[in-house]
């Protein structure tokens, strides 16, 4: 398990933290893997009510840790933890709360759309440099962010990598509200205990009928996956990974 990932029980509502400041909550395998943990069993534990996933001030995610598309983009073949936590979390039985504030970028992004509420703080900016990455949209944001945003407004976010203020997602309905930064974390928690002490049989019914057929979306993050590893070992995705990583050498 990941000493990155904090999970917590507070009430009825479980808490997931993500805490790797210094690396701007960049997520590595075993960061997914304990999330992904988090989730299945806080799904399959009748105390549980509510997930709630948050990261830190300023830092909600800087997205996928990039040394490890690097390694796959070098030749590893193994399971990719970050497709088990996509999936776990279109398929999460519970709902989810987020509380995102300043960096959201990538999966820090794309995380929300499998959100029930989101809160955002006025700092925050979504962004997604799938592309810019040699890389594609991930987690089912290619069926989500079209039906949510609007076409042009998810091929503006998802395949140039325009930047989306917390404002802007509020209005185009990605998002459920935006509060001060020092109240984010109350108002998240508060959501989500709210949640919790609906009844739970006639809130599931209620949330599986919001949701729909969940396979639909299940066999587009396979889908997008298939693209994502292939894209992984392109030159494209390879000299943005080497870019990045070495940006601050010389
Ligand atoms: N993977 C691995 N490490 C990451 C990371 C990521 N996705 N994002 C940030 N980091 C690391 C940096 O390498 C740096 O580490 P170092 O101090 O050992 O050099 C540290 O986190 C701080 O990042 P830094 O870039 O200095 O912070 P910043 O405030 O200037 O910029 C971001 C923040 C998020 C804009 C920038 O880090 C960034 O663009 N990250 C990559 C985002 C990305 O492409 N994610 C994949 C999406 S699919």
């Amino acid at each position: 398990m990941s000493e990155h990932i904090i999970v917590e029980r507070r009430g009825a509502v479980q808490l997931i933290r993500m805490n790797r400041p210094d690396k701007k909550n960049a997520i590595t395998s075993a960061m997914y893997a304990s999330m992904t943990k988090a989730l299945v069993d806080g799904d399959a534990d009748d105390e549980v009510r509510a997930h709630l996933i948050l990261g830190v001030p300023g830092i909600f995610s800087a997205g996928n840790d990039v040394a490890d598309f690097m390694a796959v983009a070098m030749g590893d073949d193994g399971p990719l933890d970050a497709f088990g936590f996509l999936i776990a979390l279109a398929r999460l039985q519970k709902p989810l709360v987020s509380g995102v504030d300043g960096i959201a970028v990538g999966i820090g992004t794309t995380i929300n759309l499998h959100c029930d509420l989101t809160f955002a703080t006025p700092r925050t900016e979504f962004r997604t440099p799938f592309v810019d990455l040699g890389l594609v949209p991930e987690a089912g944001s290619s069926l989500i962010a079209p039906m949510v945003l609007g076409r042009q407004n998810a091929f503006a976010l998802l395949a140039l990598g325009e930047g989306l203020s917390a404002e802007k997602a509020k209005a185009a309905g990605l998002i459920y509200d935006v509060v001060p930064e020092e109240e984010l974390e109350a108002t998240a928690f508060a959501a989500a205990e709210r949640i919790a002490q609906k009844p739970p049989q006639a809130l599931k019914i209620a949330r599986d009928l919001i949701l729909g057929d969940r396979e639909v979306l299940v066999a587009r993050i396979r889908e997008e996956g298939e693209h994502f590893r292939e894209r992984l070992k392109s030159d494209e995705a390879r000299n943005a990974f080497m870019a990045f990583m070495s940006r601050k050498k010389g």
